[in-house]
């Protein structure tokens, strides 16, 4: 479970974060919507304590890690893996040495436990036949694949997505949204997904909250989004509203 409560976040009197309270529930997925700068990829930085709120407090499974040191919130952080808006692969590494690469830097595992752990996460995202590839070698698909089988290498119980769909055709886009969602039937992992995808937003969405200049607008079940009549919303919504309405029938 992941908590926000009243967080404001300020950089040289700009206000990325405006008053923004939350909630994950253990096991569900959480969309965060919203245009370009609404503050979507803050929130997660926040959540993973790479950034201290200048108010507010974060909890993680009711732990508040906003005062905690950097060595303090390592237990934590080890729990949540996130997949990055550009993936973050390195380049000079093949795909199995980048799946690997921070269980070789922070596990006590031996080389052969992590070989048969990478193998096992590159099976899991279908990526078995490209672990000797360079990423430049794969597509943009795969290369979030690999991300993916990289962000599950630890084992975690939290996963944040930053923009997992954004620049891929409608069939990768699929085949991203369908791992997301055999990660939290069949590992019971809590996510939250950063998108400005409405589609992917709805497939995946167990909640959603539209964000728009460092506020959270709405945060609720896809039916409360569809069936609001603010005028933000339903300027935000309007392009699938059609086919928002079908997705919850
Ligand atoms: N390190 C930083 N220093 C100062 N301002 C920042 C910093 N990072 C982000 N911002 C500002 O915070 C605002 C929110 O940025 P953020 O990256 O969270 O938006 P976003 O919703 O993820 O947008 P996008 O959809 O384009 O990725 C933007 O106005 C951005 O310029
Ligand atoms: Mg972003």
């Amino acid at each position: 479970m992941i908590r926000l409560e009243h967080v404001t976040v300020e950089f040289e009197n700009r206000t990325i974060l405006d008053d923004v309270s939350c909630q994950v529930i253990q096991g569900e997925t959480k969309v965060m919507l919203g245009p370009s700068g609404a503050g979507k990829s803050s929130l997660l930085k926040i959540i993973l304590g790479l950034w201290k709120p200048n108010r507010g407090s974060v909890f993680v499974d009711g732990t508040e890690i906003t005062d905690l040191s950097e060595r303090d919130k390592m237990p934590i952080r080890k729990r949540m893996s996130m997949v990055f808006q550009g993936n973050a692969l390195f380049d000079s590494l093949t795909v199995a040495e980048n799946v690997g690469f921070f269980l070789q830097e922070h596990s006590e595992m031996t080389p052969r436990e992590i070989k048969e752990r990478v193998k096992e996460c590159l099976e899991f995202v279908n990526l078995q036949d490209t672990q000797d590839l360079l990423p430049e070698e794969i597509s943009g698909g795969m290369k979030k694949r690999v991300a993916i089988a990289r962000a599950i290498a630890f084992h975690p119980e939290i996963i944040l997505y930053d923009e997992p769909t954004t620049g891929l055709d409608p069939l990768n886009a699929k085949i991203i949204t369908e791992l997301i969602m055999r990660l939290k039937k069949e590992r019971g992992i809590t996510s939250v997904v950063v998108t400005h995808i409405l589609r992917d937003a709805f497939a995946v969405g167990d909640s959603l909250a539209l964000m728009n200049d460092g506020r959270i607008i709405i945060d609720g079940s896809p039916h409360d989004l569809v069936s609001s009549t603010d005028q933000f919303i339903e300027s935000f919504l309007s392009e699938i509203r059609e086919e928002a309405n079908l997705l919850l029938q």
